[in-house]
């Protein structure tokens, strides 16, 4: 018997739903220019992360972390939203999705007019001091190839989680929960390889969702929690399942009028 089409198959899930959740990760931004941590172009290939992702490191050494910071400031600041970034925006704007959980620093999802978005791994755009908890915006402090500093003197840390730091508590709180009572999860672009963000499609499965994943690659989770895998880029995949789940006379968005569907 020949699989449905798998995106097929998640429209008909998604179609008239109100607990959809979605948790992503760098891939549903590589589209938009940012590339992805592992693989074979991800930046931990330029960058040892235990060289320059680790508190330690960065307490150790914040002029050399800032080298791999500051690319990545750069990187999030030219970075526009895609189709899948848009996609889920929609998506929440249907009521069909409830929550965006992202792994992701770069601001793309709000960009792109999502509101209810959980920022597990924190967010480039704000800096904060270390030593005096002062923060500042970081269009407001940052120098391309420098260490921006605190009024107090003290170098200033990317709102982000750096290896060996905790999750946010109220961003770990909130996301479980949204794992625990969501009907559907969407997993976009991520490798699952790092905890405890990789947890969160398993409290899923626990508590009955069906966890979908949208990933030109199969990952850890496609053998264990995953029921519907599309192997596919997350563009691509949202461009085409945001027009699925169009009424008849809706209209069709420009960004996709590009793709053919029959
Ligand atoms: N569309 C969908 N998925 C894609 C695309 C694409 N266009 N391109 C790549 N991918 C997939 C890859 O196959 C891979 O499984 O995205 C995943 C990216 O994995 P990682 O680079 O490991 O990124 P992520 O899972 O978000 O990393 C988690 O690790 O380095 C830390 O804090 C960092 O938040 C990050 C965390």
């Amino acid at each position: 018997m020949t699989r449905e089409d798998p995106v097929l198959e998640a429209a008909r899930l998604l179609r008239g739903r109100t607990d959809a959740v979605a948790l992503t990760g760098a891939g549903i931004s590589v589209e938009s220019g940012i590339p992805a941590f592992r693989g074979s172009q991800g930046l931990w290939g330029k960058y040892d992360p235990m060289e320059y992702a680790t508190l330690g490191a960065f307490l150790r050494s914040p002029e050399k972390v800032w080298r791999m910071l500051s690319e990545m400031v750069a990187l999030c600041g030219d970075a526009a939203p895609n189709a899948a970034h848009r996609g889920l925006a929609d998506l929440e704007g249907r009521g069909i999705l409830r929550a965006v959980i992202t792994q992701n620093v770069d601001g793309l999802h709000q960009a792109a007019g999502t509101r209810n978005v959980i920022e597990y791994h924190g967010n480039m755009e704000a800096l904060v001091c270390i030593s005096c908890w002062r923060r500042y915006p970081t269009r407001e402090r940052w120098v391309d190839g420098q260490a921006p500093a605190c009024d107090c003197g003290e170098i200033l840390k990317p709102d982000v989680v750096l290896f060996g730091e905790p999750i946010p508590w109220l961003a770990q709180e909130r996301a479980e929960e949204e794992a625990r009572t969501c009907g559907v999860l969407l997993v976009i672009g991520t490798s699952a390889e790092v905890s405890p963000a990789c947890d969160i499609p398993r409290i899923a499965k626990k508590a009955g969702a069906v966890v979908v994943e949208i990933n030109p690659e199969e990952t850890d989770l496609t053998r264990t929690v995953v029921s519907l895998h599309i192997p596919g880029s997350a563009s691509e995949v949202m461009g085409q399942l945001i027009i699925m789940l169009r009424d008849p006379g809706d209209d069709f968005p420009p960004h996709l009028k590009s793709f053919n569907i029959p």
